[in-house]
């Protein structure tokens, strides 16, 4: 496609399309005479740059996603899931925005006294400054794709897991299959399922669906799993179904939540199970906040501030604060330790 048809196409100028040629952003091949051709990749390209650009984007930030953006799947795909991401990180930040609009809004009508200005323009900038400070970080995140293709060597990698963090990584996956088949489970979701090494095998004859928020992750699960289902997606996310599913799992996910995020997981994993069926939750977590303090001493004790930074880095589950909450919805929680950080915990009605 020449450059006058790509720029009716997208309703973009000449100039545009130079300066992302220029940025290396989109960079077409030259015909003989010099002229450019668009590849039908470059278009797709250009579409995604316009969308970031409308979403606020810088090009240099474009430039680095784009970079990022190329783990091994099709094109289209990609395209569509950097769309996806740039569009919830937009939504994140004026999320912010608006509440703090709402806040500074509230307290001003709160106030009996002059209102100071100025602390509302400071409180503003700041959100502004974290706002653009956490696009930076998710623009410099970008790249799991690594993760996902070496995610399986990794939990494997004792030497490189000072933590023990996937200690008896194989065995407790494989414990959680024997619970998932003696509770006669015939339809499963596996939130958070990575690259479906817990459910994959059971998909042979059990209908298993994997929820994950990382597409490259869904990417190896598929190669490996052909029977499985999987849907890309969070644990906030609200439910496709409700009351159909027997057993809701997690395993080793569940610590990227708050502590607000998690109830709203556990409301959500409680529509999709039937009035008999069950969540299993296996992840890291302390008894309590007295037993994560004797756990941090013992860290620093031994010199290893850099590994409790590791640690604290995450929402480990407060196991006490979980039991409080699931005791209030009216429902019955079972927790058993296993080895180091881990601990699994069955969720009842
Ligand atoms: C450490 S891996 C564990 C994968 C798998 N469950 C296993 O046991 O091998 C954590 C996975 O949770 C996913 N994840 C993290 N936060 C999530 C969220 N809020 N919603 C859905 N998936 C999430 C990540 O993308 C990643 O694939």
């Amino acid at each position: 496609m020449n450059t006058k048809e790509v720029c009716k196409m997208l309703d973009a100028t000449i100039k545009t399309l130079i300066v992302y040629e220029e940025y290396g952003i989109v960079v077409p091949k030259r015909e003989e005479n010099n002229y450019r051709n668009y590849s039908e990749d470059d278009v797709l390209k250009l579409r995604t740059v316009k969308l970031l650009k409308e979403l606020g984007f810088s090009l240099k930030d474009i430039k680095s996603l784009m970079e990022k953006n190329n783990y091994a799947t099709t094109q289209f795909m990609r395209s569509l899931y950097l769309q996806l991401k740039a569009v919830e990180t937009k939504m994140n930040e004026l999320d912010h925005v608006k509440n703090t609009l709402v806040t500074s809004i509230d307290k001003m009508l709160d106030s009996s006294k002059a209102v100071d200005q100025d602390s509302f323009l400071r409180d503003m900038d700041t959100i502004l400054k974290e706002n653009k400070d956490n696009r930076r970080i998710w623009v410099d995140m970008w790249g799991f794709d690594n993760k996902a293709i070496k995610f399986d060597k990794m939990v494997r990698d004792s030497e490189r897991d000072e933590l023990g963090l996937f200690e008896k990584y194989d065995e407790i996956l494989s414990e959680i299959r024997t619970r998932i088949r003696n509770h006669k489970a015939m339809s499963i979701i596996d939130i958070g399922c990575g690259t479906g090494n817990l459910c994959g095998e059971l998909s042979a004859d059990i209908d298993v669906v994997g929820i994950d928020q990382s597409l490259e992750m869904i990417v190896q699960a598929k190669k490996k799993y052909g029977d499985m289902k999987f849907r890309l997606g969070n644990f906030l996310d609200k439910p496709y179904r409700n009351k159909d599913v027997d057993i809701v799992v997690t395993t080793y996910a569940f610590h990227s939540l708050n502590e607000e995020e998690k109830k709203e997981a556990i409301d959500n994993m409680l529509e999709y199970i039937k009035e008999d069926g069950k969540i299993i939750i296996v992840d890291f977590m302390f008894l309590n906040d007295f037993e994560k303090e004797e756990r941090k001493k013992e860290y620093y004790e031994k010199g290893r501030q850099d590994l409790w930074e590791v640690v604290d880095y995450k929402y480990y589950t407060n196991l006490e604060k979980l039991e409080n909450y699931i005791h209030r919805l009216g429902c019955k929680m079972k927790k058993e330790h296993v080895v180091n950080f881990t601990w699994i915990v069955e969720i009842q009605n």
